[in-house]
């Protein structure tokens, strides 16, 4: 869709569940959203962060696992992920009521944050906390291994990458990343980000057209946004990650076939939650995205506030 105000290349200018996705992989969905977010949506991010680099985002997209082993952090420990009790692969599914534990879950953690970085907003008072979760939990939220119950999101599944011993959940975190990019710090994911960026904003880029459809979600229901993203992201456990159930794989080597059908689901999946996490904090602080569409068809006005 061609707007006149904006285009969207215009608006640019064993542990129970190891890390998420790695360094890198945070880092690179947080670049991408840089890349994206409003001028007005960047500047309220490096106040409330008190960094005004262009890493603002990449620099803090992995507190939130770290911090979870801090002193006093240990209660956001289950808001990294949504463990489905699906039947993968012969049925995969997210539900709010039976997934989401008393404990909390990435869910109702992008909820929580959400509601609490809005109230901050309507305050004029800065909360650098709930910044920093949601750029992790939208990151987390698109490896299909956080929205999965089986074999504990599959750390308890063993498999082999080039040779090297991994579980199933650390493979998609970690190694296929490093596989793909070949390195392990911020500047392979800034890296890694330019190339996907050049995916989403050049008129021939492979998510050229998809991506105008990737944000359909509204600040006025957290949950719904959350868990369409939970669910889409889940599908992706039948087709992709035990498309033949975890016998198959159990023990196995995946550099070839798997490891080549992983690839455009983790580069899209990356794309996906850089798009999705910069028209969240457009909304957030200005109340309106480029992301839904033409802005003069679009209410440009903020959401009202509902605590
Ligand atoms: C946004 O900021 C960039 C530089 O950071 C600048 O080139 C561009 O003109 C700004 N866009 C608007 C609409 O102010
Ligand atoms: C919301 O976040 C606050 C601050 O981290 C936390 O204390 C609280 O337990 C969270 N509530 C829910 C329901 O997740
Ligand atoms: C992994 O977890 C699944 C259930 O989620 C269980 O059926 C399986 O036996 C476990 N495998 C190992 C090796 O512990
Ligand atoms: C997969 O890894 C094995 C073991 O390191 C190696 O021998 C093989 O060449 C690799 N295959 C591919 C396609 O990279
Ligand atoms: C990142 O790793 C590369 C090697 O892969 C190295 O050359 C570079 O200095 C590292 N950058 C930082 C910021 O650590
Ligand atoms: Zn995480």
């Amino acid at each position: 869709m061609r707007c006149n105000l904006l285009s969207l290349a215009a608006a640019s200018a064993l542990v129970p569940h190891a890390l998420a996705w790695g360094t890198v992989g945070h880092a690179t969905v947080a670049y991408i959203a840089t890349g994206l977010i409003k001028n007005e949506t960047a500047a309220y991010c490096k106040k409330v962060l008190g960094d005004q680099s262009a890493n603002v985002l990449a620099s803090i997209a992995s507190w939130a696992d770290s911090y979870r082993y801090e002193a006093g952090g240990g209660f956001s420990t289950p808001f990294h992920w949504i463990d489905a009790i699906d039947n993968p692969p012969y049925s995969c599914d997210v539900d709010y009521d039976r997934d989401c534990t008393d404990a909390g879950c990435i869910v109702s953690a992008i909820m929580n944050y959400t509601t609490i970085q809005r109230v901050n907003i309507a305050a004029g008072t800065i909360e650098p906390d709930s910044l920093k979760f949601l750029v992790h939990f939208l990151g987390d939220i698109h490896q299909p291994l956080h929205d999965e119950n089986y074999g504990a999101g599959g750390n308890n599944i063993t498999v082999y990458v080039d040779g090297s011993k991994w579980n199933l959940h650390a493979a998609w975190d970690t190694a296929f990343i490093t596989k793909i990019t070949g390195g392990t710090n911020i500047t392979t994911a800034k890296a890694f980000s330019t190339r996907l960026l050049a995916s989403i904003q050049s008129p021939t880029g492979v998510y050229a057209t998809a991506s105008k459809k990737w944000f359909r979600s509204s600040l006025k229901d957290p949950k719904a946004a959350a868990m369409k993203w939970a669910t889409e992201t889940n599908n992706y456990v039948c087709t992709a990650v035990l498309p033949q159930g975890p016998l198959a794989i159990e023990g196995k080597e995946l550099n070839g076939t798997y490891y080549q059908v992983a690839v455009p689901v983790v580069e899209e999946q990356m794309a996906k939650a850089g798009v999705r996490l910069a028209a969240w904090l457009d909304l957030l602080v200005t109340g309106s995205t480029p992301f839904l569409g033409c802005p003069s068809k679009r209410a440009v006005r903020a959401v009202p506030l509902v605590v």
